[in-house]
């Protein structure tokens, strides 16, 4: 099939090469000129794993292409797929949509045949009526057909989300787009993908309503940790004697930092204000916010609690600060309030992450990037695990430092506690 992705942030770009490398045409646009000339190089702008082997091996086998030229690529294809960013409107929760209408725009000057017009960004339940009605303006309605096909991929597991989903969901109010897309899925559907079709609407619900629960699933361990904490009980004892109650399930039950990402926290307040123009209240959707906004302040105090008050001159190693492991994305990561007020409180910080140092701390005070784990280590009086990066799991702090009264605080709880304690070091976890 010919496919053209627009927009090549995470959903786009990856989508597109994975649909490449199952054997269609597909044109990736961006109408950043840039990131095209440099995908066309080769150069990717996202960490991704697997990914750049992937653009390599279908750009030059010719199924793979990059294009700034959106209406030259819609032209060319059958399908459309719409993976453009929908953020958080500026002082309100609702999602802007005014990349998506931008291309819908486009897309609607360049229709010369019959194409599947697709909604990959996630938007709120009736965009595709209203599309829908947008397009029709111009185009007559049988050459067209606007579907609902939400993403579920995980940044850091976004190829392996792509390829082995646990279910694809196409919200279609017509049976012909439905067959179309069963078909171009059906390399995935073979190897035991559930196929999902259901209405438009139900789709663009399912994906906010997804993201809105995993959010809440998270939020209630890392309640349930706050209580482990004040009753001496291990919180991943409790993630395994419940998660292995199959109507529970085990997963997204890591207690941790507050959640982050440019999912969870944006898409959350986008499905409660959503529900407020329909006149519902999502009470819990709207607990969890607070309760995930209110977690950094938390984890804040027990920081202090554990120094006795005396963060003032500490030197804390800081390692991981994206939003979680296996990503290089900064967007709504815990770290953004953390260490900043580490450094309020006049903490020297020494920060260390896979992925580089990162442009949000060059202006504050007290902060540097250190080269290696063991450089951000040495010296310090506080080690703070933020992200569970492999490389984290299993460093010897004992040949990293001389300091013997070297406080431990895993966010991530990837630490043996008594392992820890037996290096003579103190050790703090999420709600252990
Ligand atoms: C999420 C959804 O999982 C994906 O389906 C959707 O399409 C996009 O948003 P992503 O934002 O990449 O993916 O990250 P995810 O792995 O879901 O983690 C989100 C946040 O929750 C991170 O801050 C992570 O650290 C946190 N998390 C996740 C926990 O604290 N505990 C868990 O058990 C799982």
């Amino acid at each position: 099939m010919k496919l053209c992705m627009i927009g090549t942030g995470y959903v786009g770009l990856v989508s597109g090469v994975c649909f490449s490398d199952l054997g269609n045409d597909v044109i990736c646009v961006d109408k950043d000129i840039k990131k095209i000339n440099n995908l066309k190089k080769g150069i990717i702008p996202i960490y991704e794993p697997g990914l750049e082997e992937l653009v390599l091996k279908n750009y030059k086998n010719k199924r793979l292409n990059f294009s700034a030229n959106l209406k030259d690529s819609v032209k060319k294809s059958d399908v459309v797929f719409i993976c453009v960013g929908t953020p958080t409107k500026k002082n309100s929760n609702s999602a802007d949509l005014t990349q998506v209408y931008d291309v819908v725009k486009a897309v609607s000057k360049s229709i010369n045949k019959f194409k599947i017009i697709i909604n990959k960004s996630t938007v709120p339940v009736t965009t595709g009526d209203e599309l829908e009605k947008f397009i029709s303006k111009k185009v007559k309605k049988k050459n067209f057909s606007v579907v609902s096909n939400p993403e579920f991929l995980r940044e850091g597991e976004a190829i392996r989300d792509f390829i082995y989903p646990d279910r694809i969901i196409v919200g279609s109010n017509d049976s012909k787009s439905t067959r179309i897309l069963k078909n171009l899925y059906a390399p995935l559907i073979s190897k035991g993908a559930k196929f999902i079709s259901t209405k438009r609407r139900a789709a663009e619900l399912i994906k906010y309503a997804s993201n809105a629960f995993l959010a809440t699933k998270i939020t209630f361990i890392n309640e349930i940790a706050n209580l482990c904490e004040k009753t001496g009980i291990d919180v991943e004892e409790i993630s395994i004697g419940i998660g292995l109650d199959k109507r529970i399930g085990s997963r997204f039950l890591r207690a941790g930092p507050s959640y982050g990402g440019s999912c969870f926290p944006k898409d959350t307040k986008a499905i409660v204000s959503t529900a407020e123009k329909f006149k519902t209240n999502l009470s819990i959707i709207k607990s969890v916010i607070r309760s995930n906004n209110k977690r950094t302040v938390l984890l804040s105090k027990r920081l202090n609690l554990i120094l006795k008050n005396k963060i003032k001159n500490k030197v804390i190693s800081f390692l991981g600060v994206t939003f979680k492991a296996n990503t290089d994305d900064m967007r709504d990561s815990s770290s953004l309030k953390l260490i900043p007020f580490l450094s309020k409180k006049g903490a020297k910080i020494k920060y260390y992450d896979p992925t580089g140092s990162k442009k949000e701390f060059k202006k504050i005070k007290n902060v540097e990037f250190s080269n290696s784990i063991q450089e951000s280590i040495k010296g310090s009086d506080v080690v703070i695990l933020h992200t569970e990066w492999n490389d984290f799991k299993s460093i010897n702090f004992k040949k990293f430092t001389k300091n013997k009264k070297l406080i431990i605080y895993d966010m991530r709880n990837i630490y043996s506690p008594d392992k820890i304690k037996k290096l003579g070091f103190k050790y703090y976890g999420i709600g252990r």
